[in-house]
This record gives C-alpha cells, sequence and structure tokens, in this order.
C-alpha cells in the first residue's frame, strides 16, 4: 500500500513537472523563448512557466517587465490577434489557436491559425559572431508569413506595434516619438529627459527604440494610443498613416507605433514574409576607464559602417533573406556539433546561444581625428540579473565554451578590456580584478581596489582564458603584451592557491570557506597555464619552474583534498563528509594539461553517480541547489558517456520542467527542479562546455 500510494505521488509529481502544452514544442517548452535579444538592452522574451502561447502573454523584458508588442491579422474582415494579450474595447477579436513552437540558436518560430489561414511567426535574433559590424546591429527580426489551410484563398491582412515601454524602466517617464517614411517606415521612440549610461530597473535611459517594415504596397502606420490604433486596424485591416504629436507618459493612454501590410489575396503557398525590425540604439554605449582615470566613450562597431540608423534598419530589413539563410546553416551546424553528444545537449545549447550572445557589446573608441579605430576593439559583457557588473571575469569564463565555439576573438576582445585597465597601474590588488565596473554601462574600474574580491579564482581564470585562445588561434599577441600581468598573478596563486585562504569562489551565494578543494584546482591549473604560457612567449626556465611547481602542488593537493572516509574529493580540506562539483577540472580538459591524475577523475565519475538528486547533483553539501553552468562542465569531466548524461539530462529536465517562467536560469535547485533567482545570464554559455 505504502509503496503503491508512492507510486501515486511520485506519478503525479512527474505529470505536474512535465510542461504539457497544447501544442507540437519543438525541441521542448522552454521557461522563455527568446524573442528579441541581442544586447543587455534588447531583451524580449516570452514567459512560460508551464506553457503560454503567443498571443496568451506579453512579452517582457529579461527582468519580467512587460516591453508591449502586439500583433493581428484578418482573415477575410475577421481579426485575430497573435502576438501579446491587447485588450481593446469596442473592438471585436478572436484569439489565434497555437499549433507549434520551435527554437534553434538563431530563432524562435510560432505556427497559429487563424481561422482558414495558418501564420508563421518567426523571430530571429541574429549570431553573426565572425561578423563584427552585424553582431553589433542592436536589431532583431520578427516575420510573418501566412497560408490557407482550406484550399481557398483568402483576404489577409497583418499588424504590428510595439509600445513605449521599450525605453525605459520607468512607465512614468515621458516619451517622444517620430514616424519616418520613405523606402521604410520607421517609428522611433525615447526618453524626453535622458541619462547618459543611466538605467532604471536594468532599462537603458538613453537612446532610442525603432520600429520599421519596407513600405512595400499595402504598408500603412499610425502612432498613437493603443486602444485607438489597434482599433484602427482590427475595424479597417488598415492605418491612417497619421501620428500622435501627444507627448506624453509610457502609461498614459499608452502610445503605441503601428505598422500594417495587406498581404492581398493568400492561397495555400506560404507567403513572403512581411519582416518587421525592431532596435534599440544608444550612443555612446560604454564608458571605460582610459590611463589616469580619465575615461572614453565608446560606441558599437557598427558605427565605423554607417552614419545614421535609417542606413543601418535599411541595410539590416534589406539583409533579411540572406540573414536567415546564414542563420539556418549556423543553427544547423551547432545542431549537427551538438548531436554528437546528444540531442538533449543539443537543445540546452540551442536555447543557450542567444542568452549568451545577448549580454554582449562589441565596441570600438574614436581616432583623434573622430573617425572611428577599428584597431581598438573591446567587448564589454553585463552581468545580467546577479549585480549588472561589466565585464566579471568568472562571468566570462563560464561563458567561455560558447565564446570560443562561436568566434575566440570575441572572447579576446572581452579580456582585452580587463588586461588594459590593469596594465594601466590603477588597480592596486596583486590579484585579477572581479570586474570592470560596478554597474553596466560604466566600465570605470575599481582604483579603490575595493571590487568582489576573488583572488584565486580570478587570477586563475585570467590565466585559464587567455592560454586557451592563444591555443585556439596561435595568436600570442595578447600574451607577449601582457605577460608582466599573468606573471604577477601567478605569483599570487603560487602564494595562495594550494591553501587557498577564506574567500568566496564564483559561487559567491554559497559563501566564503578556507582551503576549498575546487578552488585550488583552479589556482593550481592557473600555475601549470603560466608555464605553458613561458614557453610560448620564449621563458622555458620559467616555464619548467611554473610546471614542476604546478606538478607538485597537485600531488600535495590530493593528499589534502581527498575525503578519507569516501571514494571522493572533499568541499574544503579535513571535512571529509564534504564534497562538491569539482567543476574546475574541466580546465585541465580544455587546455590538454593533463595535469590532473586520470584516478581523479574515475573517482569522480563513479561519486557523482551515488549522489544525484531528481534533477542533478548538488553543487556542494552545503545546499541541495546547484548551477546548469557547472553541471555541464562537470559532464565534461566524466570518464564515461552515463556519467555525461546523467548532467547533461537533468539540466535539460530542469529548463523542459514548466516550473520557471524566467529566461533560462542557471541557479536551481536539484530536488524538485525549482528555479533560483538568476536569469538570462550569459553564463548558460557554459551549457556548450560538455
Ligand atoms: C553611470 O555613471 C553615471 C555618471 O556617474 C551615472 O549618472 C549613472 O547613473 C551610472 N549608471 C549606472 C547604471 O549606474
Ligand atoms: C587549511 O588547510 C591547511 C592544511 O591542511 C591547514 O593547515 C589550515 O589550518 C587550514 N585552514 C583553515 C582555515 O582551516
Ligand atoms: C620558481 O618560481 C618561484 C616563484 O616565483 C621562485 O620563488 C623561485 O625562485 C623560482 N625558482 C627558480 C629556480 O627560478
Amino acid at each position: 500500500m505504502r509503496n503503491f500510494l508512492q507510486a501515486v505521488v511520485s506519478l503525479s509529481l512527474l505529470i505536474c513537472v512535465n510542461a504539457a502544452v497544447s501544442w507540437i514544442a519543438t525541441p521542448f517548452n522552454p521557461p522563455a523563448f527568446p524573442l528579441a535579444v541581442r544586447s543587455p538592452y534588447l531583451s524580449a522574451w516570452l514567459p512560460q512557466g508551464s506553457g503560454a502561447a503567443l498571443n496568451a502573454q506579453w512579452p517582457t523584458f529579461w527582468t519580467g517587465q512587460i516591453v508591449g508588442w502586439a500583433g493581428f491579422v484578418k482573415v477575410d474582415g475577421k481579426a485575430f490577434s497573435f502576438l501579446g494579450t491587447p485588450n481593446v474595447p469596442g473592438a471585436t477579436f478572436a484569439q489565434a489557436v497555437q499549433k507549434s513552437s520551435k527554437f534553434t540558436s538563431t530563432q524562435s518560430i510560432f505556427v497559429l491559425s487563424a481561422g482558414p489561414v495558418d501564420l508563421t511567426i518567426t523571430f530571429l535574433s541574429p549570431v553573426e559572431p565572425t561578423d563584427l559590424v552585424k553582431q553589433s546591429i542592436p536589431f532583431s527580426y520578427m516575420a510573418v508569413s501566412a497560408a490557407s489551410t482550406d484550399g481557398a484563398s483568402h483576404s489577409v491582412q497583418v499588424y504590428s506595434d510595439i509600445s513605449a515601454e521599450w525605453v525605459s524602466g520607468d512607465n512614468g517617464l515621458v516619451a517622444s516619438w517620430s514616424t519616418t517614411t520613405g523606402s521604410i517606415i520607421t517609428h522611433k521612440v525615447q526618453l524626453v529627459n535622458q541619462a547618459l549610461f543611466s538605467e532604471v530597473n536594468d532599462h537603458t535611459q538613453y537612446g532610442s527604440a525603432y520600429y520599421s517594415v519596407s513600405n512595400a504596397a499595402g504598408t500603412t502606420f499610425q502612432s498613437g494610443a493603443d486602444v485607438v490604433v489597434r482599433a484602427q486596424f482590427i475595424n479597417n485591416g488598415k492605418l491612417p498613416n497619421t501620428q500622435d504629436t501627444n507627448f506624453r507618459a509610457i502609461s498614459n493612454n499608452w502610445p503605441v507605433f503601428g505598422l500594417s501590410r495587406d498581404l492581398g489575396t493568400v492561397t495555400s503557398a506560404l507567403t513572403d514574409p512581411v519582416v518587421f525590425s525592431v532596435g534599440h540604439v544608444r550612443d555612446p554605449a560604454i564608458n571605460y576607464i582610459v590611463n589616469n582615470g580619465a575615461l572614453q566613450a565608446r560606441s558599437l562597431y557598427f558605427w565605423s559602417q554607417f552614419s545614421s540608423v535609417n542606413d543601418v534598419i535599411s541595410s539590416f530589413l534589406g539583409d533579411f533573406k540572406n540573414a536567415l539563410s546564414r542563420a539556418q546553416t549556423f543553427d544547423n551546424k551547432v545542431q549537427s556539433d551538438a548531436n554528437k553528444i546528444s540531442a538533449d545537449y543539443a537543445s540546452i545549447v540551442a536555447l543557450s546561444i542567444r542568452q549568451a550572445l545577448g549580454a554582449t557589446e562589441i565596441t570600438i573608441s574614436k581616432n583623434a581625428d573622430g573617425s572611428f579605430n577599428t584597431n581598438d576593439v573591446i567587448v564589454f559583457m553585463k552581468e545580467i540579473s546577479s549585480d549588472g557588473n561589466v565585464n566579471t571575469v568568472d562571468v566570462i569564463f563560464p561563458a567561455w565554451p560558447a565564446l570560443l565555439y562561436a568566434n575566440p576573438q570575441l572572447g579576446k576582445f572581452l579580456l582585452e578590456g580587463l588586461f588594459r585597465y590593469q596594465a594601466s597601474g590603477q588597480y592596486p590588488n596583486k590579484w585579477s580584478v572581479h570586474d570592470l565596473g560596478a554597474h553596466y554601462p560604466n566600465a570605470t574600474g575599481h582604483n579603490d581596489g575595493n571590487d568582489e574580491a576573488m583572488p584565486v579564482e580570478e587570477s586563475g581564470n585570467m590565466l585559464i582564458m587567455a592560454l586557451s585562445y592563444a591555443q585556439k588561434t596561435n595568436d600570442l599577441s595578447q600574451l607577449k603584451q601582457y605577460t608582466s600581468l599573468l606573471d604577477q598573478w601567478t605569483q599570487f596563486l603560487i602564494e595562495d592557491s594550494l591553501i587557498p585562504a577564506n574567500q568566496i569562489s564564483t559561487d559567491d551565494f554559497a559563501g566564503s570557506l578556507a582551503n576549498q578543494t575546487n578552488l585550488a584546482i583552479k589556482g593550481i591549473i592557473g600555475i601549470k597555464a603560466m608555464s605553458q604560457i613561458a614557453q610560448l612567449v620564449g621563458n622555458p626556465a620559467q616555464s619548467a619552474n611554473y610546471s614542476s611547481i604546478a606538478s607538485k602542488f597537485v600531488s600535495q593537493w590530493q593528499t589534502l583534498a581527498t575525503s578519507t572516509t569516501g571514494p571522493h574529493l572533499t568541499l574544503a580540506y579535513g571535512n571529509s563528509a564534504s564534497w562538491g562539483l569539482s567543476y574546475n577540472l574541466y580546465a585541465d580538459k580544455l587546455l590538454k594539461l593533463n595535469l590532473f591524475p586520470q584516478s581523479v577523475y574515475q573517482m569522480q565519475t563513479a561519486w557523482y553517480k551515488t549522489v544525484a538528486q531528481p534533477f542533478g547533483v548538488p553543487l556542494d553539501t552545503r545546499h541541495t541547489y546547484t548551477k546548469s553552468d557547472w553541471e555541464i562542465w562537470t559532464s565534461g569531466i566524466m570518464t564515461d558517456a552515463v556519467g555525461r548524461d546523467l548532467f547533461i539530462s537533468s539540466v535539460k529536465k530542469f529548463a523542459s520542467d514548466g516550473l520557471s517562467s524566467q529566461p533560462f536560469g542557471d541557479w536551481y535547485e536539484t530536488t524538485n527542479g525549482g528555479p533560483e533567482g538568476f536569469r538570462a545570464r550569459p553564463v548558460v554559455g557554459g551549457h556548450l562546455g560538455a
């Protein structure tokens, strides 16, 4: 009886944690669909929880705040909503019915039935890692095409709008807007009172949002109150080409920016898509500390090729067909590469790539004559959701596998800002800085040395990433330029990595601890990495010295770090009952160092199988939560496929369990698959680490 009850209980648990949606979800229904995810400030998602159709939720910024984005279609005079949940008093419309959803590395694709016509809505957030111009353009596409499903022809008009919620985190602030026509119709909207480099609720407070469509035959526009503009389309199937010039607060009779296209007669052949572009541009993008505390305003890379946003939009919209074809090539490559491990793995990777790159911006400075200097590239990354820091070393580090896969140059450019700042001599500590600034987009450094100290963590991370980039590309320039900084951090690791002082690691939420086994691994690998760096830059004597120190440390570490009561590494020396994910061993594999003995890998592989919870192996014995990035890194150090797949399937199970409506969270409970607070963080780039 007890067993029967337990079976019933676990069966019902199983049902409630498996998101059962009424449409076909490929590869699974995620916590949130990326809709327009290109930068820390162009980040629109469709929250899911246990499942929400495209027209059953408003799109939200990564924080969960609504960004108004609506869509209607008229079929033979009958209106259907397909995007967002607008309320339009006095106008009658039905809900299109979602038939399928799909995500790839670059696209989220929905099919909804509007009576006898199916709409295919493709949200394409390009991932163009090897084209710095295209990757730096903070725009995304929504393409809508239609096909008749009943054999008959139908008259179809498509409509979409955005609200002014795209330009601030405070809907009480006053916005202004304008519409330009020509070969493209563009609505532009911004705050009346802008604040350079500022944020409210993580939204930027300067720059403008743009919503555009090509001005093909049958295209109309209108700006005005949400209920007015939407009712106009619902009742008439077109817009009157008028502008509302009563500039007001974002939430005051909600101004929206509508665009509509008459597709004419639609048959069973899928129409060419109506392609909308949505973007947010601010200039300068980043405030970066240079020598002697001076601040340098840096612009997005695309400005080296364009002189106006209208030119950018024209190029972006005109490029849709090619962009889609490049995206499909990229999606297929990711899919086939990741499928070599497993289908579960491929699905996790596909959900992670836009999110990882969507936290970054590629910038350049200006020459003295005001022209852009494309020889001076620095990439910036926002530590989204946890604290907003700029270029946090231990956030770039977990994201590193995605950067290496997409384009290692992006990794080099992310490290460059950190190297250059510390080489300027303004940062006072002997270890590596934690980040370039307490809040994005102010990369103003920490000249007081009071950044969140993670001495072993960040020093090891910098050494590992710098060597990893050089190994991958054979480009030694960064190693040569910053050898003395790298050596300075190594000297620190020699002092503090075998017996790490009481300090936090990247998992700062878990608290500080002395003698952390996993942190020691990081530090020792850092020393060995410097041995290889010394070899590469032509210092074989130093290389041999550091190599022998690292090897000596490994054997001492093995004695200190192995539990005396069970076959596993400890969380901290001397606490034999403790254990944790020794994900830092991943760097030994990544750099092909063979520094730690195979027996350690075998021991950990066997151990984790005995301590896994329903949603994976806990981060360590202090709590039952874990981190998805470290689960996947640990999968990468397993010595057998069963061990590897245990971690991968756990992360997939979490991502598909229907308990979260936040953009892919990396911190979650292993016991029940519930999400913790982190969301939309670039560390999901670590999901490429298996
Ligand atoms: C960046 O620095 C400027 C100038 O000090 C400040 O006004 C702004 O609020 C800062 N931005 C953030 C996001 O903290
Ligand atoms: C760290 O480990 C070393 C070596 O076992 C030991 O001497 C030291 O007391 C430990 N430190 C702390 C704070 O426990
Ligand atoms: C090896 O490096 C350590 C740490 O920098 C240094 O103290 C020692 O003198 C070096 N040994 C040799 C032989 O260079």
